[in-house]
């Protein structure tokens, strides 16, 4: 049977260290606020005059990736690249790390899918693979989050929460009689509640797409209504994990990890109480990044691999993801 496993997997977090007491030059809040409210205390920011785009960070986590894995990029037949930050509005981050990987025509995808990317990009990937149309797949989540949030106090509700990150993951089809892999994968969108969290511009809908009049408005910005998107995510984090293993034929105690996205670890914490799972099962790093959006599950699994909590055979990993769009999903996967 045909089975998608991982190879490699990589992270890059830029050097420019922000903290909660550093974010009080630029807006009214407090460490205190911060870290009560999401667990936050620090992320790190790509340089301040610009030139560092979702594709660049991406670059850094897939050289990385592919060294571990063993590959080189000619090796790819496929790049997948989820991010809500592109470098620019278009052509896609995918085609940009494509160029910078050296390749020359390999095919390369962009989906958005916010902070479910992973679990998105993970989907797709499988379904390539099982269908044959491709063998190996660089998987990239990227986000570029700060040059493109009001660090203002007007912005301070959606600003204090991310943070810029990449991760990526080299994929590969296998056969095999083992029960290995990708295991199974669970999606949903729900598009009626997109403007609980949402980045307007720059918007086909509107003529023009972009002016001083709208800018002066801030719609430049992204918008949330953190209750709506607290509220859904603690509901269906938990409706995604049990349909994700009843899928998967599986029971929670078949379960090593559960590695969530990480949006705030308040979010994280509703969702282990009503899961009832004792620390050791799921997997934080919220504190360090803040929220890194399509990068934060892969930079999440590439700390897990190192710290070396992958330790024995038929390792299980659940990840779990919610966000803007709505979008939640789960993936089952073990490692051999
Ligand atoms: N610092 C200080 N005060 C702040 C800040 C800040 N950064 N942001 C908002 N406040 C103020 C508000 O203005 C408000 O003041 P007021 O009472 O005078 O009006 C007060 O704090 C309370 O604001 P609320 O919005 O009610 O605060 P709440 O307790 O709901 O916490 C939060 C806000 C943290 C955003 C919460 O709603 C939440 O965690 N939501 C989920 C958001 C999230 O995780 N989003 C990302 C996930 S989706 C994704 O990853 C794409």
């Amino acid at each position: 049977m045909k089975r998608t496993v991982i190879r490699g997997t990589g992270r890059y977090i830029p050097e420019r260290l922000v903290t909660n007491q550093d974010l009080t030059q630029w807006m009214d809040t407090s460490d205190e606020w911060i870290k009560q409210r999401t667990g936050i205390e620090q992320r790190y920011w790509v340089k301040e005059e610009g030139g560092v785009g979702a594709s660049d960070l991406g670059l850094e986590a897939s050289k990385i990736a592919l060294d571990r894995a063993g590959w080189k990029p000619e090796d790819l037949d496929l790049i997948i690249f989820a991010t809500l930050s592109p470098d620019i509005f278009f052509p896609g981050s995918g085609c940009l790390l494509q160029h910078k990987l050296g390749l020359e025509t390999t095919p390369a995808l962009d989906i958005r899918q916010q902070c479910t990317g992973f679990i998105y990009g993970m989907a797709t990937a499988d379904a390539y693979i099982r269908s044959n149309m491709a063998k190996r797949i660089l998987f990239v989540g990227s986000e570029v989050h700060s040059t493109g949030i009001d660090i203002s106090t007007r912005g301070r509700d959606v600003a204090v929460l991310f943070g810029d990150g990449a991760g990526a993951v080299c994929l590969e089809g296998i056969d095999t009689d083992e029960d290995i892999g990708i295991l199974t994968t669970v999606l949903h969108s729900q598009g009626k509640l997109a403007d609980g969290l949402m980045l307007e511009l720059p918007a086909s809908r509107l003529n023009p797409r972009i002016s001083v009049d709208i800018m002066n408005e801030a719609r430049q910005f992204p918008k949330m209504n953190g209750q709506i998107i607290f509220k859904h995510a603690v509901r269906r984090l938990p409706e995604v994990t049990k349909e994700t293993l009843e899928k998967a034929n599986l029971s929670i105690d078949d379960i090593d990890l559960i590695i969530p996205h990480q949006a705030n670890l308040r979010i994280n914490q509703a969702f282990q109480n009503t899961m009832n799972l004792p620390d050791e099962k799921i997997f934080n790093n919220i504190q360090r990044y803040g929220n890194t959006t399509a990068g934060s599950i892969p930079i999440a699994l590439d700390e897990v691999i190192e710290m070396n909590l992958v330790n024995k055979k038929n390792y299980t990993i659940l990840f779990v993801a919610f966000g803007a769009g709505l979008t939640w999903g789960g993936v089952v996967y073990r490692f051999a």
